[in-house]
């Protein structure tokens, strides 16, 4: 199935088709591994905050989770290699803290982890400033180690629903015995693979999204917020009174997902926004400032 789009992956990546299985966005291979490597008892390890579907998966297929706390913002992989596990998700960059391991802790990791297989999430990978230099997909031979991406973050596809699982030809074939046989229309397909074909415009694109995410990140910080360092197209920063700055964002036109919804109370997560975007969040931001002196709980 999925044919084109898999051999302009293969060529892309440098593996073989038969280590690519494409799905109904990642979300949907994340329910693949669980149901084929946790249901019956197994158990799962990942980040305290994870993204959200590694938890849900594990609940849903009655896994033990251990979640374990991030360290400095980031996972803190030598606390994570002590639990033996069926499967370790690694998340990176991580989601919502936006922060980066190297390829080089990571094989660290894998060296040293009690987990069977490891999952690293790349669905963010394109926006950091090396993804060739720091991307696993080069240890997924090992057939420990598989590998997430979508078509959903920096190739702006979301809607269209299409992420791929990049692993060895054994564990594709295990997770393809399991999946439901048409749940990527053809539509995504052909996107995904204009996408492909179309690097320029994907470069540009990332591009503007890393440089507007440095504007963003400066913005914040001169307003005296502590500003994770995102590898990501997100920042997360830690603000004072974050209720209210939440509401005062969404009264002048901002969203912003407020951190308490994502395990990390006392921070926003900002969507990189467009030259547009940059300017509402600033004039936000001044008439905040304007403002914080006589309403800001320094609680
Ligand atoms: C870390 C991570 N993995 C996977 C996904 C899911 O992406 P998809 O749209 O491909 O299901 C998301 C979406 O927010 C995500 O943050």
């Amino acid at each position: 199935m999925a044919d084109e789009v898999r051999q302009e992956l293969a060529r892309l990546h440098g593996v073989s088709p038969d280590q690519i299985l494409i799905g109904n966005g990642s979300d949907e291979l994340i329910y693949l591994l669980g149901w084929a490597y946790l249901a019956g008892g197994g158990s799962v390890v990942c980040a305290d905050p994870a993204y959200r579907m590694n938890t849900v998966i594990g609940t849903i297929v009655n896994a033990r989770i251990t979640q374990v706390p991030l360290r400095d913002w980031h996972h803190d992989l030598a606390a994570m290699a002590r639990i033996e596990a069926d499967i370790a998700f690694v998340v990176n960059p991580h989601n919502p803290t936006g922060t980066l391991h190297s390829r080089e802790s990571l094989v660290r990791f894998i060296e040293s982890s009690r987990a069977k297989l490891i999952v690293v999430d790349e669905a963010y990978i394109d926006f950091c400033d090396d993804p060739e230099g720091t991307t696993a997909i080069s240890l997924t031979g090992s057939g420990r180690v598989a590998v997430l991406r979508t078509f959903s973050k920096a190739h702006g596809m979301a809607g269209l629903r299409i992420g791929y699982l990049l692993a060895s030809p054994e564990i594709i074939r295990t997770l393809r015995t399991i999946r439901p046989p048409f749940s990527v229309g053809t539509l995504a397909q052909a996107a995904a693979v204009a996408s492909l074909r179309d690097r320029t415009h994907f470069t540009e694109m990332r591009d503007y999204v890393c440089a507007n995410r440095t504007a963003l990140s400066e913005l914040l910080a001169a307003h005296g917020f502590s500003v994770v360092p995102s590898q990501s197209n997100f920042v997360l920063a830690e603000v004072p009174a974050a209720d209210r700055l939440i509401e005062h964002l969404r009264l002048s036109g901002v969203a912003v997902r407020p951190g308490a919804s994502l395990g990390v109370p006392g921070t926003v997560r900002v969507s990189v926004p467009s030259h547009a975007g940059l300017e509402l969040i600033a004039a936000a931001l001044t008439t905040w400032a304007a403002q914080i002196p006589a309403t800001a709980d320094p609680a």
